[in-house]
């Protein structure tokens, strides 16, 4: 791999051990997928956020230790926990504590307190072409698919280094040709009332991702105006079912404006239709609740937006949530101070619905909670939900959600496509 002489004098140790090992990790990195060189990125996006075991922990001290710091503006994915209102979400001590030697290392090597998942919702928004580093999977969806921004699925602890190094191998989804899509996926029978129920989007991006895996797939046969929120969701669960860190939806995607852009002038090597027995199956799939009991509902993953926190208000209108259950909204801290400002977190509140910054559902202080069963409006959610805490989950739309807090039993509306 070519090596500048500045990259030279930082792999000698001449910058400290810290900035030293970063870069090697990214150059040996680079050299496994046959990389050239290093690229500067313009941020990063670190998704090594959360406790899970003390070696992420130790090696964020390490560099944060060896006075590291950010090169380019870096944000982070979430804590493991609500590191502002640990109390409500009753943290246990020795889990807040290890949350707190991760913030401490980030805060010392410079990164912004974002602790969301959506950063792309946050103000550090990469634009069409640039090259960034990005870690978590729905975030690095949505950065190559909607804004056109240029990012390999980064793994943890590799986010940390291309943050100290402002740099990352050139390889896949930096590199035009790896951009081009070789399956299409056509969705075109889909009618208007589907594609205007923002219900839909989750749903499909889950079966999108699962016909798709690892390739590079073009969907056909959605509007050109979907919302910023709906493509988020169907981002997030696209890269929960399926290794999709990019996606063309032409006319959205900025480097396919046409299905011909897509493929770059290519025909497809694999064709799929997505029907409504398609999405039907899928939903089908995602549903393990034994029965129409329930008492947790979440929302907020990936972390809601302040257009999606109104609606809810909206939804919620004067209705309270029944005493069975608790409703939770995970969002970030930023969006919480606009719905502190503006009343709708004491709407949310009053009608019995608990805002959270920060945190994972996915993560929640389980010995202090004591859920049998989830609903969400979230694909990704439902999707890792029984195999990262033990609980049954179903997909349902925002509506449904409110409509079952209220009632304290499961409420699904009949959907020609579910
Ligand atoms: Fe975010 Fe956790 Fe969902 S990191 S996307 S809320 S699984």
């Amino acid at each position: 791999m070519y090596l500048t002489d500045d990259e030279k004098y930082i792999l000698d140790g001449k910058r400290g051990e810290a900035e030293r090992m970063a870069l090697s990790i990214l150059v040996e990195l680079g050299r496994l997928h046959g990389a050239q060189r290093l690229i500067p990125v313009s941020q990063v996006h670190i998704d090594a956020t959360l406790y899970m075991v003390d070696a992420g922990i130790e090696f964020a001290e390490f560099m944060a230790g060896g006075n590291a710091k950010t090169a380019v503006p870096t944000s982070l994915n979430p804590s493991g926990v609500d590191l502002t209102h640990w109390q409500a979400y009753r943290v246990p001590p020795d889990l807040l504590e290890k949350n707190r030697r991760l913030e401490r290392a980030y805060m010392r090597m410079g990164a912004a307190p974002t602790w969301t998942c959506a950063p792309y919702q946050q103000g550090l928004v990469p634009r069409f072409g640039e090259h960034i580093a990005w870690g978590e999977s729905n975030a690095i969806a949505f950065a190559n698919s909607v804004l056109g921004a240029r990012t390999n699925r980064i793994a943890d602890l590799m986010d940390i280094c291309a943050a100290v190094a402002g740099k990352t191998p050139e390889f896949g989804l930096h590199l035009s040709e790896h951009r081009r899509a070789r399956v299409r996926i056509d969705c075109r029978d889909f009618s208007p009332d589907m594609t205007e129920d923002s219900a839909l989007y989750p749903l499909l991006g889950y079966t999108f991702g699962k016909m798709a895996g690892d390739r590079v797939a073009a969907l056909t046969g959605l509007p050109p105006d979907v919302s910023v929120d709906a493509l988020k969701s169907f981002s997030a669960a696209a890269a929960s079912s399926g290794a999709v860190g990019l996606f063309h939806l032409p006319g959205i995607t900025p480097e396919a404006r046409n299905l011909e852009m897509c493929f770059h002038g290519k025909p497809p090597e694999q064709v799929f239709d997505i029907t409504a027995d398609t999405l039907r199956n899928a939903a089908h799939g995602l549903w393990t609740l034994p029965t129409d009991a329930v008492d947790w509902i979440v929302t907020g993953c990936p972390h809601y937006s302040f257009a999606q926190c109104r609606h809810l208000a909206r939804l919620m209108s004067d209705k309270k949530i029944h005493s069975s259950v608790v409703f939770w909204v995970f969002t970030s801290r930023m969006v919480y101070a606009l719905l502190e400002q503006n009343g709708i977190l004491a709407e949310l509140n009053r009608a019995g619905i608990d805002v959270f910054t920060d945190g994972c559902p996915l993560q929640y202080p389980k010995t202090r909670w004591h859920f049998t069963a989830a609903v969400s409006d979230s694909a990704k959610f439902t999707h890792y939900c029984r195999s990262q805490t033990g609980l049954p989950a179903g997909l349902l739309s925002i509506g449904e959600c409110v409509e079952t807090a209220v009632s304290g039993r499961i409420q699904r509306k009949d959907r020609s496509w579910r």
